[in-house]
């Protein structure tokens, strides 16, 4: 059985689907395996690497996936509907072999139309964003993995034009204070946010509406701030996640957030509902608000 890994063609994606290491477990269970040219150079991985590692390499994506039983990517592939800047007319969805197993992160809320052509082009698609987060499945749950990672990169790229410290820094010449860091939207991407400003010595406030959050936000040095509603007693669904809450609570609670934003540096979106657009939890206004606007950075919602 053949694996396939091709190139990520998407905007800003330097993610690859296999690196050596995996490549070697798959050989190791009886696959052979195929990469893309050059699919592992945005995340600074040589095609030798996976050739050491026993993939072939190879430079025509027709062919790559022509006979692939499995194909293995990041994203989604691109559907013939699509046109990306700089490939040019690429529809890897049709150069995928019928009967095939397409597994990725297919962004099924995103894009439900693409459901129907996989099903059409006769590819068994498995969407990794649906694997239960279940302790079992908890080597497979990519939504942990890449919501930590993007919880701690949302502390470096704030810091990237935060011209000041985060810690509080004492000298002789004076003291600078520590910076404020709002996180909005406690999960796992907040959660990390929250542990990594603290631990780079800022001061943090976070909101949620999931009541839960409150003890794991205190439990990382930070202070939570909460609309104080009946409403949160169901904010939160059987599987953990939360609901889209009344109109009267967004606008208590953006009051609240307006009125604590004045206060802070740096804040950080990390707010999701499953399925849905992430909520909008902070405006111009507020932006301008902030402690000293010229810091301000909001990372764009994860
Ligand atoms: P998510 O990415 O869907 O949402 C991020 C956060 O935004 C959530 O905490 C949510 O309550 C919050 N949020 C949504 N609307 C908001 C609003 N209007 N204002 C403020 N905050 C808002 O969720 P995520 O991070 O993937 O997981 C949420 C929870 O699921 C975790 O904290 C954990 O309790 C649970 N979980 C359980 C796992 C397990 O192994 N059983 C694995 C991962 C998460």
């Amino acid at each position: 059985m053949k694996i396939a890994i091709t190139k990520e063609r998407r905007a800003h994606e330097r993610r690859v689907a296999a690196t050596p290491d995996t490549v070697k477990k798959f050989i190791a269970l009886g696959f052979t395996v195929a990469i893309e040219q050059g699919a592992g150079e945005a995340s600074r991985i040589p095609d030798r690497d996976y050739q050491t590692a026993g993939a072939t390499i190879e430079a025509d994506t027709a062919a790559l996936l022509r006979d692939a039983d499995i194909v293995l990517k990041v994203q989604r592939p691109i559907l013939g509907s699509e046109k990306l800047a700089g490939e040019g007319d690429i529809n890897e969805l049709a150069l995928i072999k019928r009967g095939a197993l397409l597994i990725a992160m297919l962004s099924p809320y995103a894009d439900p139309s693409a459901i129907n052509q996989y099903a059409q082009a006769g590819i068994t698609a498995m969407t990794l964003e649906f694997v239960p987060r279940i302790t079992r499945a908890q080597s497979m749950d990519v939504l942990s993995s890449q919501s930590n990672l993007a919880g701690y990169r949302a502390v470096l790229e704030a810091i990237n034009v935060y011209d000041r410290a985060m810690p509080m820094m004492m000298t002789a010449a004076g003291t600078i204070a520590p910076a404020r860091v709002m996180v909005l939207g406690a999960g796992v991407a907040g959660l990390q946010a929250i542990a990594t400003a603290r631990r780079l010595g800022a001061i943090v406030s976070a909101t949620d509406v999931r009541a839960a959050s409150k003890e794991q936000v205190e439990s990382l040095g930070g202070k939570f701030v909460m609309v104080d509603s009946e409403e949160v007693k169901n904010a939160e669904t059987a599987g953990g996640y939360a609901k889209e809450m009344s109109d009267d609570y967004k606008r208590r609670q953006a009051e609240l957030v307006a009125e604590t934003l004045k206060k802070q540096d740096i804040a950080i979106c990390t707010a999701l509902i499953p399925g849905r657009k992430a909520p909008t939890l902070i405006n111009d206004e507020m932006v301008y608000s902030m402690a000293d606007a010229r810091w301000r950075c909001c990372s764009s919602q994860l």
